[in-house]
Formats: structure tokens, sequence, C-alpha cells
């Protein structure tokens, strides 16, 4: 209904003929389809897009609030659009994601970035036309931080970075408040998203000939609450399974507390399934799994990944792990170490805690010093590259399958991923490049394994 009034304004408004917009992404999976869904509103209302932000008529900002150093790049950004909106007074400059929610952050914007000109939230994606619309008629600074219950935009487009590989998202915000966390405060509460919109969506991609389909959502294997239909995780990957084409099925993120046997077996069962899971531990002792409220321990935890490696030896782990949670001791750091070691791990994404304001665990008193974390932290990478160096050499005179996704051509080789996740070097032609290859493994960074292309 505002598509061709929209339209209408922003040919009275901006300078190009063609608008130009110019759309920065920043966070995780679920945040890049927010965006690859944002741009297929700008694309709907008009616009092409540039990559040089000074081009622009119109500037979007798709945050991330999860830690603040992500918070202090944009402001740091935000300062620089200042010259640009100085050089052109038309442009429009808007803020969304995750740090759009945040009262701290509207304030902040309100005050001294004056050059923002809309501020929206995480759920608004489908209300920007009618929010853009508004603003171009009435000349005015917008903020509209509602939660919509339209999240999932069925039948919008979506412009995607990829045309091999997609996100899809399957639910929605988080229930968990882990106390170290402000998704579930800018993200609202879970919402799962009908399997027939879902199974629609990934049949569509694979018609298309998408390689990787990543389902998406801040705890991917608690889908399900909510809905209408009698369905799980577990029976949504195998629905998933069942539609004909020759990709391949990731998702992210999980939570240990929801990780069954169940979905194991389905993960093992589905052939489509890659054989890899990220499942985040944060840390390995029981009293900072408690202070997180995290509900579930070490032992749990281990019991899943033996379950799963009693099934498929290879199976591989990945994870996310918090250093320096407030007053964790030297004991409940080793202990995270430990178990590292006993799960050997392909990958772990590490992090130093970062104090968020409106969270529980940002009220704890912290006596551990930022360098003592910061040793821990150099501490846990050397022990990674170890783990990493050592157990990739399972793979050495194996032939695994592997999606190319890009070239290095410095070094003139591709680069890509196999079913565990773990990235391959290897030598070909870059036309190898959205397509799966068979690569013989012949070597190992500790980042990476090497290989020779044995058939195109
Ligand atoms: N919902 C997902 C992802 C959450 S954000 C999940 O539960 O796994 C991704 C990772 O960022 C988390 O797993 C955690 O390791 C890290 N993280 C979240 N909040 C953080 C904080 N305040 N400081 C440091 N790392 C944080
Ligand atoms: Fe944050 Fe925990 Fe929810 Fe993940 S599960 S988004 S870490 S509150
Ligand atoms: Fe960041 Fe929001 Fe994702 S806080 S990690 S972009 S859910």
């Amino acid at each position: 209904m505002y598509k061709q009034h929209l339209k209408d304004l922003i040919s009275l408004k901006y300078r190009h003929k063609t608008p130009l917009a110019f759309v920065r992404t920043f966070g995780c999976k679920q945040n890049e389809n927010d965006g690859e869904r944002i741009k297929g509103i700008l694309s709907g209302a008009g616009f092409s897009f540039c990559e040089n932000p000074e081009n622009a008529d119109i500037i979007v900002y798709n945050t991330c609030a999860v830690r603040e150093n992500a918070e202090l790049k944009v402001f740091g950004i935000l300062g620089e659009v200042k010259h640009f909106k100085e050089k052109n007074p038309d442009l429009t400059v808007i803020l969304c994601g995750c740090m759009a929610s945040e009262e701290h952050v509207i304030e902040k914007i309100k005050k001294t970035y004056k050059q923002v000109d809309i501020i929206f939230g995480t759920s608004a994606i489908n209300e920007l036309p009618r929010i853009l619309c508004e603003h171009l008629e009435k000349h005015k600074f917008i903020c509209d931080t509602n939660e919509y219950e339209n999240y999932f935009s069925e039948g919008n487009e979506i412009v995607r970075t990829s045309d091999f590989m997609a996100g899809v998202p399957i639910m929605y915000g988080c229930n968990n408040f882990c106390t170290y966390c402000i998704v579930p405060y800018v993200r609202g509460r879970e919402k799962s998203r009908p399997s027939e919109d879902i199974l629609s969506e990934v049949k569509n991609l694979a018609d298309k000939g998408y390689k990787e389909i990543m389902l998406l959502g801040q705890n991917v294997n608690s889908y399900g609450k909510g809905l209408s239909e009698d369905i799980d995780f577990p029976r949504l990957l195998r629905m998933i399974n069942e539609i004909d084409g020759d990709f391949r099925i990731r998702f992210m993120s999980s939570h240990p507390k929801n990780a069954t046997k169940e979905l194991i077996d389905a993960i093992i069962e589905c052939d489509k399934v890659c054989k890899h899971f990220h499942l985040p531990v944060q840390s390995g002792s029981d009293e900072i799994l408690s202070a997180m409220n995290r509900n579930y321990t070490a032992e749990s935890y281990l019991s899943i990944v033996n379950y799963a490696r009693n099934k498929i030896p290879d199976f591989s782990f990945s994870t996310d792990i918090i250093v320096g949670f407030p007053n964790e001791s030297e004991d409940d750091f080793v202990k995270t170490l430990d178990l590292m070691k006993k799960v050997q791990f392909d990958s772990v994404f590490s992090f130093i805690y970062s104090k968020r304001s409106g969270t529980k665990a940002a009220l704890i008193e912290d006596k551990i010093s930022d360098k003592e974390k910061s040793e821990r932290m150099t501490r846990l990478l050397s022990l990674q590259r170890e783990i990493s160096t050592e157990h990739y050499k399972r793979f050495i005179g194996k032939t695994l399958t592997v999606l190319a996704e890009e070239e290095n051509s410095e070094k003139g080789v591709v680069l890509g991923k196999s079913d565990e996740f773990i990235i391959v070097e290897f030598k070909a032609d870059k036309d190898v490049i959205g397509n799966f290859v068979k690569v013989k493994i012949t070597g190992a960074h500790n980042w990476a394994l090497i290989g020779e292309i044995i058939n195109i």
C-alpha cells in the first residue's frame, strides 16, 4: 500500500535518478539475514546498491549489541557519516538492528548523533516502507522500537549476498536470559516460524541451485514452541532433508540444554545435514555455568559429545567460550581448558566477557583484572591451536566434500568448507566457486586443512 507512494517520495527527494542505498550489517548470521531482507525491501522500493557510503542517498547500519566493541565501532562510523551529511543534506541515515533497541543507545543518538534520521527496532523490518514514507513526508526524526508480530516477512523480496549459500530463519528471539547476554532484551521473546513457510523457502532455494542452507535462530534447537503444529527441531530437520536437491544443511546456534539424543540421531540419519554441531558451551565450570544461567553442566555437555562420537568418531563440534565472566577463578578457567581437551573442538570462537548494561551479570562486582582476562585468553587460544593442529591430522589422507567458497588470489588458492565446518585450502580454478568438490587432504595448518582437488 505504501509502495507507489514511497516510490513517488523517493523520486522527489534523492539526487540520483535510480537512488542508491548503502547497507552495512554487523554481528551474527541472523543479523546478516535481516540485512538481506532490508535490502530486499529497499530494492522493491526502487533503490540500487553502492559499495561506498559517500555515494549513497540512504545509508543503513544494521547493528550488533552483543559486545561493547561492536557498539563502539558503530559510533565511530556515525562520526564519519556526519561529514557525508554536511556534503549532501538530502542523505537519509538509518540505524537499525540490535543496538537500535537499547535505551542508552537511543538516548545517545538523540543527543549527540543528530545525523541519524531513523531508528527502528529488530522486529520492525517490514515496517520500513511505512517508516521511510513518514520520514520523507514530514522531514522528521523517527524512532520506532515497537514490537511487531509480522517479523518473518513472507513473500517479500530478499537480496542475498551469495548465490550458493543462504540463511533461512526458523525462529526469532530468545527466552534464555543467560546472565551476560543482551540478545533477549534486544530481540524479544522466542517465536518459531511455521514449518510450511520454512519448507517453501528452502525448496525455492534448492530449486535455484543453492548448495548450502543454514537454518538460523538464537536457539534453533528449541524450535517449535507456540506453533499450532506438533513439531520440534529434529522433526523439522528430517522434513527439510526430504527436499530434493544437491544441497547441505547447517544450523546455528543451538543451546546445550536442548541438545537431545533425538537431535543427534536426526543429524546422523539425515544425509544432507552436516555432521557438525556448533554447540556453545561458554565455560567448563559448573559454578560459572550456573552463574550464567545456562542450565546444564560440563558433564551433561560431555555426554552429548560422547553420544555423537560413539556413533560417528569424526563427528565435529565447535563452540563459543566466554573468558573472564565476573569473578571467574583460575580454577574455573582451568576447568574450561580441561573441557576443551576432552571435547577436542575443531574450532572455538572465544570472547572476553563484555559487560552489557541491563543484564544481570552487569550488576556483579567483578574482582578479576583485565590483564588477567587477556592472559587467560592467550592461554586458551594457544591450547586451541595445539588441539586443532593435532585434531586436523585425522583427516590427512582422507577425501572430503568441500563447498568452494572464495578465492585467495594472492596465494593462488581457493578456500571452502568441509562438512565438518573446517576451512580447506586447495589449488583450483576460481570457476569451482559455488560447487561441491572432492579434496584429498595432504596437510594441515592450525586454522585449515590443505588438499588437492581430485575431480571437478
Ligand atoms: N544465541 C547464540 C548466540 C549468542 S551471541 C547462542 O546462544 O549461542 C554469540 C556468542 O557471543 C555467545 O555464544 C557468547 O559466547 C558470546 N557473548 C554473548 N554475550 C557476551 C558478552 N556479554 N560478552 C562476551 N561474549 C558474549
Ligand atoms: Fe544470549 Fe543465551 Fe539467548 Fe544465546 S541462548 S542469545 S547466549 S541469552
Ligand atoms: Fe549481535 Fe544481535 Fe546477533 S546482538 S550477535 S546481531 S542477535
